[in-house]
């Protein structure tokens, strides 16, 4: 199990320190949550806050775009040479053009829906992606439970992607609760924010999580 740290749930003033203390073998990706307080109510922070945090740490980028207007904004994060790029379903009616010019950027593309929206919505895009994030908390915060039909919906959406080169990610409510059931469920790549930031260090939080996976 890949875990992706969602920097997002740690003290933002202190992250010039926590950041380069990541270590590669217990955190894969530092996700990036955007948010621009029209798609979410929230304002997490952009480019430029992103950008400080790539010279922090040689870790790859897992920009998660919670914005309206993506085709405005994708192309600010190919800089950063992320590992992908994931925009949300419900934001654009051109899924697969946004798509195909992450790729051809040289990074992954990703899609992303939220708990409500049927995972239905995806499949004109499935043949485009490389990656699909699971919402399994309502976008906007960190801390939050993980939704009742998670794992039936991640399920779904697993049976959807067979016989696609497509990874399956998972944000929100990720815990030692419900990691290894989540793996079980063919998720390969975990996003967690609180569950590594509140007991500390968080890279023992972090090979604490991989190993209840092994
Ligand atoms: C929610 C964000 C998540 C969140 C995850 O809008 O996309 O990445 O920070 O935090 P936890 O793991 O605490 O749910
Ligand atoms: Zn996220």
């Amino acid at each position: 199990m890949k875990i992706s740290a969602s920097i997002l749930a740690g003290k933002l003033t202190a992250l010039s320190e926590t950041v380069p203390g990541f270590e590669k073998s217990a955190i894969d990706l530092i996700h990036m949550d955007i948010m621009d307080g029209n798609y979410v109510p929230q304002i997490s922070f952009g480019e430029a806050f992103t950008s400080e945090i790539s010279k922090l740490s040689d870790i790859p980028l897992d920009v998660h775009l919670m914005v309206k207007n993506p085709e405005l904004e994708v192309p600010k994060y190919y800089q950063f040479k992320p590992y992908c790029i994931t925009f949300h379903v419900e934001t654009t009616n051109f899924g697969i053009r946004l798509a195909n010019e992450i790729k051809s950027q040289g990074i992954k593309a990703g899609i992303s829906l939220n708990p409500g929206t049927p995972v239905e919505s995806l499949v004109p895009l499935i043949p485009y992606v490389d990656l699909i994030l699971v919402m399994t908390v309502e976008p906007g915060f960190y801390g939050q439970s993980f939704v009742k039909n998670g794992i039936n919906k991640i399920e779904n959406v697993r049976k959807l992607i067979q016989g696609f080169d497509v990874e399956l990610e998972v944000d929100g409510g990720v815990n030692p609760d419900n990691i290894k059931e989540l793996q079980k469920a063919g998720v390969g790549i975990c996003v967690v924010g609180s569950a590594l930031f509140k007991g500390g260090n968080p890279n023992e939080s972090a090979r604490r999580l991989k190993a209840l996976t092994s």
